[in-house]
């Protein structure tokens, strides 16, 4: 069977990690969640007070840039987690402030520019399922198989407010619903590569679909793109 990138693109919140991470599972692919590299270096600037609900301090940033180090390794039960100058951030990158400096952040050309990079180089042996937002368009134009995941707002509203829920944080439904129209707002709206279906990318709206039939045809489309 031949070895294929596959590139998962699509809005905030409409389970594209969850849909990846499986396939990348049941193929033994590696996975790659390049949302939480652009959070990393969210939490990064934060840490070092060059984001600001006001501000960006762009020349800090563009200095130190090489020396954020990014790294994603398994931890012992197979979870990717993504560690940051070699301490482990995955649970830190998860809340609503570092998810909005992430959108900010992901607005840099620099700062993309260095992510491409890095996940470029991720790709260059082939079997990888990658997602984020410019994946199918800019990181991996030539990848053999692209999927446009997308959701209507309220239902990833929805989806994201139980899971913040669960993990005990106090927020209400009309926050979350917010933040993602914000974020939609800002991703497809930036300068620099926005989001938007690549030409050749393969629609899924799973707004009202199952997990399980999201994932058949998922596994359908690959076994097509690989034999
Ligand atoms: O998928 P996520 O919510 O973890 O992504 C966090 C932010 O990073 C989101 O606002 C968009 C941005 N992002 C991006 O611009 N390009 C990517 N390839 C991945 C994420």
């Amino acid at each position: 069977m031949k070895k294929i990138i596959v590139a998962i693109d699509g809005f905030s919140s409409c389970g594209k990690s969850t849909m990846a991470k499986k396939l990348a599972q049941e193929t033994g692919y590696i996975y790659v969640d390049t949302g939480a590299m652009y959070r990393a270096v969210s939490l990064f600037c934060i840490r070092n007070n060059w984001m600001t609900d006001t501000n960006i301090d762009q020349e800090s940033i563009k200095k130190n840039i090489e020396s954020i180090h990014l790294e994603f390794k398994q931890n012992n039960i197979g979870k990717t987690e993504i560690f940051l100058n070699g301490e482990n951030v995955e649970n830190e990158i998860r809340t609503l402030e570092v998810a909005n400096g992430a959108s900010r952040i992901s607005t840099l050309g620099f700062v993309r520019r260095e992510l491409v990079r890095q996940q470029q180089l991720m790709g260059i042996e082939k079997g990888i399922v990658m997602d984020g937002r410019d994946i199918g368009t800019v990181v991996f134009p030539e990848a053999e198989l692209k999927i446009f995941l997308t959701a209507s707002p309220e239902i990833r509203a929805k989806r994201r407010y139980d899971e913040l829920k669960v993990q005990g944080t106090n927020i209400k439904f009309e926050d979350v619903f917010e933040n993602v129209k914000e974020r939609d707002e800002r991703d497809q709206n930036r300068v620099e590569s926005p989001l938007r279906k690549a030409d050749d990318a393969i629609i899924i709206d799973n707004s009202s679909l199952s997990p399980e039939d999201q994932q058949t045809l998922l596994m359908n489309l690959f076994v097509q793109k690989t034999a």
